[in-house]
């Protein structure tokens, strides 16, 4: 579908599970090298093993720059190049009134979605840079535009990337490097399942929130993701693409779908 992604290395973050693993598939699917890179090191190892011996699986906690600079550098020594960077590690909000809310998770979380974010593009943009050309595609959220009650922490960081896609997309756009954000809405993938399943997501209520009726599929962001990196996309940078079924279009006081209208 877009030919000019076969030759390019793609680093995942997060791109063990959910939609950094859809994303790694579909641009392995495009000939693509990918380098998963992911807290859960077997994981990593295993995903990339299943898409193939030429892919790699590394271990890395994205809030750690130390770690970060390390992959970076393995990457860069192994393939020479880093043509798209994927940010899209990530954890679940604390789900509970603001006033008991742990301060401790409210940091992890900013480290990992917002700092995490930032100093993954700062470390693989020097090598952008180098090159006079790279894709940075951020991981933003539904949760990042409009107010998900409790969800302070989680939506703060998705606000934060989107703006730092804004920032950083300006100042390299000269340079040859893009910057863009995907906005998912409500998506099926092991994190939203578990939410589903602890009781703290009602599924039938997302459901009737959203115009198109059901959740996204992992590849629908996936398929975002490849627009995003492709040359299709080549004038498009510091956006945040939302890909949510219409969710963030509602706004009349009802629910948004009815399966017998
Ligand atoms: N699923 C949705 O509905 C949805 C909606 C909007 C945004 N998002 C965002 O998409 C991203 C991926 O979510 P998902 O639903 O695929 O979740 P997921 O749990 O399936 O995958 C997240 C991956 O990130 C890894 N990870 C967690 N902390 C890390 C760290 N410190 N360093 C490196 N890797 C780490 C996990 O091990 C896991 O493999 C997240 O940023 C999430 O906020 C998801």
């Amino acid at each position: 579908m877009y030919p000019e992604l076969n030759p390019y290395v793609v680093l995942i973050t997060g791109g063990a599970s959910g939609l950094g693993l859809a994303g790694a598939q579909g641009f392995a699917k495009q000939g693509a090298t990918i380098v998963i890179v992911d807290i859960n090191e077997s994981e990593a190892k295993q995903a990339a093993l299943e898409l193939g011996s030429e892919h790699l699986g590394l271990a890395c906690d994205v809030a750690d720059e130390t770690q970060v600079n390390q992959v970076v550098d393995t990457v860069i020594q192994k393939f020479g190049r880093i043509d798209v960077l994927v940010n899209c590690a990530g954890i679940a909000d604390q789900v509970k009134p603001t006033v008991e809310q742990d301060m401790t998770h409210f940091r992890r979380l900013l480290d990992i979605h917002l700092t995490g974010s930032y100093m993954m593009t700062k470390a693989c943009a020097v090598q952008m840079l180098k090159q006079g050309k790279g894709s940075v595609i951020n991981i933003s959220s539904i949760a990042g535009v409009i107010g998900l009650t409790y969800r302070n922490a989680y939506s703060a960081a998705k606000a934060g990337i989107s703006m730092l896609t804004r920032t950083l997309g300006c100042e390299w756009a000269a340079a040859g490097i893009r910057v863009n954000a995907i906005a998912p809405g409500y998506i099926l993938t092991p994190l939203t399942q578990s939410l589903i399943d602890k009781g703290r997501l009602d599924k039938s209520i997302v459901e009737r929130r959203t115009p198109m009726g059901h959740f996204g599929t992992p590849k629908h962001i996936a398929d975002a993701m490849l627009f995003l990196a492709s040359d299709q996309a080549a004038f498009i940078t510091g956006v945040t693409l939302p890909v949510d079924g219409g969710y963030m279009s509602w706004g009349a006081p009802s629910d948004a779908f009815d399966d017998h209208p």
